[in-house]
């Protein structure tokens, strides 16, 4: 593999993993969530293997593969759109071959084909190994499908190629599939049943990037808290496991401390988090290791206990503050951030006045919050009517929005005056003469760029703020730099 470093217009660098012998372009994109990103990289490790190297020209292109997502139907339609582009592209080039994956792909199946003339492939999250078979049915002129789920974690072996990186952070995927049944939720639909990587293939990930320079890693899984590896296989075939296996079991917490152990400069973070699967054991390893960020991504959904029994959320809000309590406890400065749904079927004014109750009681630090939007399969669409109108749905969520904008600036200025260590990952989009990184608690530091460069950890002396934003000079590089 060559290095090729490039300095975008935004002024991040590029670096593009290329293999000189590869003739053939890959243009591959993602929408979505993060374990989109990163199964990109591993579909682009599989087909630097069949002679491809990726491009950021989508003209250019042999192969385009586009990943998609389910979650809304917005996102759904921002893929159909693309779809439109690719097609007039193809007018110019009509060599290039299309393929959909991800999300979109296992919920449509063969239908993509019918439906969408211009795509020739449709490979569902857990196929990309069969790639290549795939790409010679295309070549002899069939289209070709494989949308078959597995019981195993599938990639563990594969060492991902680095799309569009910063060289700084990255993602290593921990758990596939999810087994919580959201009642509004399509993942498990699309994903599958969940299962856990072999840890021993996590760590040498981990110990890979650092070698390579990262200094920041985010184990990723739709649910981490219920990572569980007793040598493979489905989440919900544990109680089958041998006496060895379950006394040999890998938890989230040995996992987040075995790889805190591995790289003690190393970054750790990770994400999501479900309040009925989050355990203290994770916060006190949070707690005991200096290079695991004090930050954990929460979603809640739902301030109202019967919202949050219909969605078939495993707790209550009384037991969500009370794990928030504990958390504060044993980290007083730890960030935590939402995703809620306004407009679930039945919602009523007093349920939405809930969820802002919970929102004032726990002043998320930041949040992502959404309309609900009704997706087919789902047990909430075979039983409930999507009954809440579209413009209250607007309403509450302008409601929600706007106070986790005070709750955010509420956290922020708490900042003002202290001094926070920062990894410094690109420039600012602002601007050019400003470093952009993030503190322990994930929010967005802008500082003035001096001698310090990417990858640097840097003591940041905050001055002021924004409600996404701190502002500071640096005092100096950090004792982990
Ligand atoms: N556990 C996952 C959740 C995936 S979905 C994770 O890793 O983040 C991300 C968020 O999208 C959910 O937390 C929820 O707030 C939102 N979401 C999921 N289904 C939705 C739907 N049908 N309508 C609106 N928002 C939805
Ligand atoms: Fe979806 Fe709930 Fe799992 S939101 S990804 S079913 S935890």
């Amino acid at each position: 593999m060559e290095k090729i470093i490039d300095e975008n217009k935004q002024g991040e660098t590029l670096i593009l993993e290329l293999k000189k012998e590869n003739t053939k372009k890959l243009f591959i994109e993602s929408y979505g969530c993060a374990m989109n990103f990163s199964d990109s990289e591993i579909v682009a490790s599989i087909l630097a293997n069949q002679g491809y190297n990726t491009t950021q020209h989508l003209e250019d292109a042999d192969l385009v593969l586009v990943n998609t997502c389910s979650i809304r139907d917005k996102a759904e339609q921002t893929v159909r759109k693309r779809l439109e582009k690719y097609n007039a592209v193809k007018k110019i080039n009509p060599g290039m071959k299309v393929g959909v994956l991800g999300c979109m792909a296992e919920r449509l199946k063969s239908k993509f084909l019918e439906e969408e003339k211009i795509v020739d492939l449709v490979v569902g999250p857990d196929a990309y190994k069969d790639l290549p078979n795939l790409l010679s049915e295309v070549e002899e002129g069939r289209d070709a499908i494989n949308v078959i789920l597995s019981k195993e974690e599938t990639y563990g072996d594969i060492s991902p190629v680095r799309l569009n990186s910063n060289g700084v952070t990255a993602f290593v995927s921990i758990t596939r599939g999810c087994d919580n049944m959201c009642t509004f939720c399509v993942v498990p639909f699309t994903r599958g049943r969940e299962r856990s990587r072999d840890p021993q293939s996590i760590l040498e990930e981990v110990n890979d990037l650092w070698r390579k320079g990262f200094k920041e890693i985010t184990l990723l899984g739709q649910n981490v808290d219920s990572y569980l590896w007793y040598g493979g296989g489905l989440k919900k075939d544990y109680e089958k496991a041998s006496d060895f296996q379950k006394a040999t079991a890998v938890s989230f917490s040995n996992l987040l401390e075995m790889c805190a152990k591995a790289q003690p400069k190393m970054r750790i973070r990770f994400s999501t988090s479900n309040p009925q699967d989050m355990t203290m054991d994770v916060v006190e390893t949070m707690a005991k290791y200096d290079n695991i960020c004090n930050y954990i991504h929460l979603p809640v959904q739902s301030g109202s206990n019967r919202i949050l029994k219909e969605m078939n959320r495993q707790h209550t809000r009384e037991e969500y503050f009370e794990l928030i309590d504990n958390i504060r406890k044993i980290i007083p400065d730890c960030g935590i951030s939402q995703d809620m749904i306004v407009g679930f079927p039945t919602e009523t004014e007093e349920d939405h006045q809930d969820t802002m109750s919970l929102m004032e009681h726990v002043k998320y630090d930041f949040g992502y919050m959404f309309a609900y939007s009704e997706r087919p399969g789902t047990l909430a669409e075979r039983k409930m009517k999507d009954d809440v109108p579209e413009e209250t749905k607007k309403r509450r969520l302008a409601e929600i929005v706007e106070l986790q904008l005070k709750h955010s600036h509420y956290r922020t200025k708490q900042f003002i005056g202290k001094t926070a260590e920062v990894l410094i990952e690109k420039s600012s989009k602002k601007s050019d003469a400003h470093w952009s990184g993030r503190n322990e608690q994930s929010t967005v530091v802008v500082f003035p760029k001096e001698h310090y460069k990417i990858g640097d950890f840097v003591n940041v002396k905050i001055y002021d703020c924004t409600s996404a934003t701190l502002l500071g000079d640096a005092v100096g590089y950090s004792k982990n730099n």
